[in-house]
């Protein structure tokens, strides 16, 4: 092919348009984002290349994507999800730590984090109605890399209800219910009261549902609490942290469990424990979360 023609757009063959629509974007002003978009399509031609797409086949496929879009709400979002399921947010996040293996390991951030949480004052309980469950009492602390309290680090947590709902899926829970932020004291040190998650199914109502149906595969979270810390001077964590006794916890549709994220679920009898005062069986749960230094920010929340 001449100098000439490689430098028309001017499609001579499958090879061709890859190094046609490369050239196109040569201009793209941002360097990184000039960067992400070249892998982009390498990686997504290389993929038409290899799969050999019928035409019926790519229109199926557009209009998935089409359908994933227009399933979208102010509550519900089907791009996250589709991330999650195709293990697409694990990756980045597991790629993302092990750039900084001395913190703790992230997780997905998942469609149901909310900004705008309450804030509750150290020892108060995130749980605004009489939902029945199993008393859950958390503690943590947030500390640097060299293992130093981060006092003032905002700790933001949401959990589903005992019956696997988050509260915006839910009409029978409050607003805001099992959703709640709190500040660390001057030893890093945070903790508050809830009731015990279960897991639950990711929403099936839209096409990752049906994907999820076709391929044959359980929609099944295992039980978690979700944290997002947030301190000055340090890269945000998102994390989750998993029941070490939860159904699925070896077979979560999202991929999001790492070891260093299965949390002791302790239980304790009536009358014994840190809280004997409790008139029910409970549980304890103890998480240390190690952040690095670095820009703070905070999560766009998918959902209103
Ligand atoms: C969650 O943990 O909230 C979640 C994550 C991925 C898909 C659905 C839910
Ligand atoms: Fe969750």
């Amino acid at each position: 092919m001449s100098r000439l023609m490689r430098r028309s757009s001017i499609v001579t063959d499958a090879a061709s348009v890859t190094e046609i629509v490369h050239a196109a974007m040569s201009n793209t002003v941002n360097p990184r984002l000039k960067e992400i978009l070249n892998a982009l399509v390498k990686h997504a031609h290389a993929f038409l290349n290899e799969a050999k797409l019928t035409d019926e086949e790519f229109e199926q496929g557009l209009d998935f994507i089409r359908q994933v879009g227009l399933t979208c709400t102010d509550s519900h979002n089907e791009v996250v999800l589709l991330a999650d399921v195709l293990g697409f947010s694990t990756l980045v996040k597991v790629l993302n730590n092990s750039a900084h293996d001395e913190r703790t390991g992230g997780a997905l951030l998942g469609p149901f984090y909310r900004g705008g949480s309450p804030r509750y004052e150290l020892g108060e309980s995130i749980v605004q109605d009489d939902t029945p469950g199993s008393p859950i009492f958390v503690s943590g602390r947030i500390l640097d890399t060299r293992r130093e309290p981060i006092c003032n680090a905002k700790v933001d947590v949401w959990q589903a209800s005992p019956a696997g709902l988050y509260e915006n899926q839910d009409p029978h829970q409050p607003e805001m219910n099992l959703r709640g932020h709190f500040l660390t004291d001057e030893h890093g040190v945070f903790n508050f009261r809830s009731i015990r998650p279960s897991g639950y199914p990711v929403p099936t109502h839209g096409p990752v549902g049906d994907l999820l149906r076709i391929q044959k595969r359980h929609p099944y979270r295992p039980a978690h609490l979700h944290f997002v810390v947030v301190a000055d001077g340090y890269s945000t964590l998102i994390s989750q942290i998993f029941a070490d006794d939860a159904e699925y916890l070896d077979s979560d549709v999202v991929f999001g469990v790492t070891r260093d994220l299965v949390g002791q679920f302790e239980r304790h009898e009536v009358g014994t424990g840190p809280h004997p005062g409790v008139k029910e069986p409970y549980y304890t749960l103890d998480c240390t979360f190690v952040l690095a230094k670095g820009d703070s920010t905070f999560p766009t929340p998918p959902i209103k």
